[in-house]
């Protein structure tokens, strides 16, 4: 496994791979890898990948002013080697300089599907993300991209990117990987006290709750709205939301439903978690 943090050194190594026939495969991630981060590796190599691409960059483009940057988990000795345990390629840990030099004015922004839940909540966020997996798949030149539905609007934010920019990338949503017990795995989890993690199964209490109810054939989107919500707001400090919504288009549904996606967003402690579950399609959290 190569690790490269030079912007031109990681271009010139993936232009080598494609030039030897390489189907390149890309896993963006801010670093702090979990088993959820390295089944997406297990993922793009499904899906083809022979040379597999992990960047680990934590993008300060993302963070609003009052989040969590400054005390983002770093793990980046144990990151490399999880990516080597895991048959990683190549890694990427550019800098923010390099990523972002003086005089970067250049941004790349989803317009509708942004506004709503993390974009109602994170201003700006969105905008970050899309413009650093713009770059990324930039300097990679992917044929596959893989991301986690455990933030499922960023994977529809960056289908919609890929599709409207016309850029030549297979981009992958994956399930959630969990924890025993049901908590979306999470590099924020660290940040929970051992009263705090159990407190945080109140997200995936509430997702199963609206499943048990989904599967003896409740269809109304305002019970299993709140039949998800008790859970939440049982354990949690403060909820920023509770919502069921289409799976493709992120709209809240109301009255009968056929398919529906549960989304939750709720601070437990120091963390801001999101949690979600697509009724009917997605396994019980455990
Ligand atoms: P990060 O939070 O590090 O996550 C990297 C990728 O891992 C994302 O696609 C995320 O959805 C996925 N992931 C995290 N936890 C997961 C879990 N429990 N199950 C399945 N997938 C999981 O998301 C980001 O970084 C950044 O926004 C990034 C896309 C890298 C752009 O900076």
């Amino acid at each position: 496994m190569e690790r490269v943090s030079e912007l031109e050194a990681f271009r010139a190594a993936c232009d080598r791979a494609r030039a030897a026939g390489e189907r390149v495969g890309l896993v963006p991630t801010m670093g702090a890898l979990h088993d959820g981060h390295l089944a997406l590796v297990d993922e793009v190599k499904r899906r083809g990948a022979s040379f597999v691409v992990v960047t680990v960059f934590v993008n300060p483009l993302q963070f609003g002013a009052n989040e969590d940057l400054g005390r983002y988990p770093r793990t980046l000795a144990q990151d490399l080697e999880a990516c080597e345990a895991r048959g990683v390629d190549l890694v990427f840990t550019p800098d923010d300089g390099a990523m972002y030099p003086p005089g970067f004015q250049t941004h790349v922004e989803v317009e509708g599907l942004t506004q709503p839940f993390e974009g109602a909540h994170r201003p700006g966020h969105f905008r970050g993300v899309t413009t650093v997996v713009a770059k990324l798949f930039g300097l990679t030149g992917p044929c596959v991209a893989v991301f986690g539905r455990k933030d499922y609007q960023q994977w529809r934010v960056l289908e919609r990117m890929t599709r409207d920019l016309n850029l030549p990338v297979e981009v992958v949503g994956h399930p959630i990987v969990r924890e025993e017990g049901g908590l979306a795995r999470s590099s924020r989890n660290r940040y929970l006290s051992p009263d705090e993690r159990e407190r945080a199964l109140g997200l995936s209490r509430g997702l199963r709750a609206a499943a048990q109810a989904w599967a003896a054939g409740t269809r109304d989107a305002a019970a299993l709205t709140e039949i998800a919500r008790g859970p939440v707001e049982d354990a949690a400090d403060s909820v920023d939301y509770v919502a069921v919504v289409d799976p493709t288009t992120l709209e809240r549904l109301d009255g009968t439903v056929s398919r529906a996606l549960v989304l939750i967003a709720a601070h437990v402690g120091p963390a801001r978690l999101i949690d979600n579950l697509e009724l009917g399609v997605d396994p019980l959290p455990a």
